[in-house]
């Protein structure tokens, strides 16, 4: 039996195939290499390059291995992208979703978990948020999710899916072999760590006048290693028990100069930054509680400090300079069942 990773070719999808190799469990990647990497994931592990809303596509990979659960991060996930080009966030999101479940359960694959986010919530009423706060998400691509959340319950009802939503807040670090090459990059880490390596000029600090020590916008960070081991927790419990959605965060909250400060530490230089005005709809804090996570999946995230977070993407950083930049001529192509 083997684990299908959708996504697997991103940041993090790429860390729980390897930490799913690091346990000896067969893992089998789909990618449409959109916005991923091949070399983001080992030689020997199969990887397809093809879209999950491809229905022939998908068959013929269940066909060719048994997979018992699905980790699906294939998505787009730009809320400033989302803002202007809505119907793309629902058509990969949700259409890519829907098809991957309906081939799925014709297959007989019956579990399931979903990278969410911290966007279904928008605005927080309360923080740290819990799993209960309204969700009332203000950009399509947290709208989005939150429609496969509502897809996953019904597909449970009617098809007895087993599943889980992960809501994730700040994503960050690295594990030794796989990190953060986003184009284009949005991510306060690994933008400060190119400003401070000199490979972008200073960083725009959106907003220092908020009600926060002080006065930059305080974010949950959570070491992407320990979100893949929340991952796992999830599928496990899976076996004996119904669907649940759950925070993973930090519930410790950073602000963004605490973020450029741990840079200057890691990297032994100075981040370059600039004040800008705030962006409209960024939130002063945004603190996941965990608390569900914790007690029901027995998870505690082992890298919780600032400093191990940074630290790690750091080395990532130095042993790629370039991120995953493939050499001239080694671009894999989009769209078929090609296994590399
Ligand atoms: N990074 C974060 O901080 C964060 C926070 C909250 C939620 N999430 C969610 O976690 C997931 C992974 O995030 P990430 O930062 O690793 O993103 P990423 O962009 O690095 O990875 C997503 C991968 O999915 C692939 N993909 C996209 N659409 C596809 C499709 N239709 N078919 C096949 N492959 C497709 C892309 O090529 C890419 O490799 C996403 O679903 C995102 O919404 C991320």
């Amino acid at each position: 039996m083997a684990i299908l990773v959708t996504g697997g070719g991103g940041y993090i999808g790429s860390v729980l195939v390897e930490v799913l190799r690091e346990r000896g469990i067969a893992v089998v990647v789909v990618d449409n290499l959109s916005r991923g990497h091949r070399r983001a994931v080992a030689e020997d592990v199969p990887f397809y390059v093809g879209d999950v809303g491809d229905g022939p596509f998908l068959r013929g990979v269940f066909r060719e291995h048994s997979i018992d659960g699905v980790f699906h991060f294939a998505a787009s996930s730009l809320v400033g992208e989302s803002m202007h080009d809505a119907g793309a966030y629902f058509r990969n999101n949700v259409g890519g979703l829907l098809r991957l479940l309906e081939v799925m359960l014709e297959a007989g694959i019956g579990r399931f978990v979903l990278s969410s986010t911290a966007a279904t919530y928008g605005e927080p009423t309360e923080v740290p948020i819990p799993e209960t706060a309204p969700t009332e998400p203000t950009n399509p691509y947290g709208e989005s999710k939150l429609t496969c959340e509502r897809m996953l319950h019904w597909m449970g009802v009617v098809h007895g899916l087993r599943w889980a939503a992960l809501r994730y807040f700040n994503a960050a670090g690295a594990s030794d072999r796989c990190g953060e090459d986003h184009t284009p990059e949005t991510h306060l880490v690994p933008l400060a760590i190119a400003a401070a390596a000199g490979r972008r000029g200073p960083l725009p600090v959106f907003g220092l006048d908020y009600p926060t020590p002080d006065g930059s916008c305080v974010r949950d960070y959570v070491h992407v290693e320990d979100l893949a081991e929340a991952h796992l927790l999830a599928l496990e419990r899976m076996s004996e028990h119904s669907a649940e959605i759950y925070n993973l965060g930090n519930g410790e909250g950073f602000s963004v100069l605490e973020v450029l400060d741990a840079v200057h530490r890691a990297t032994g230089r100075p981040v370059p930054w600039e004040a800008a005005p705030r962006r409209s709809g960024d939130p002063a804090r945004l603190v996941a509680s965990s608390h569900k996570a914790r007690r029901e999946l027995g998870w505690t995230p082992r890298r919780d400090r600032l400093d191990v977070i940074v630290e790690s993407a750091w080395r990532w950083a130095l042993a790629h300079p370039h991120g995953y930049a493939p050499p001239r001529g080694d671009v894999l192509p989009h769209g078929h069942a090609t296994r590399s």
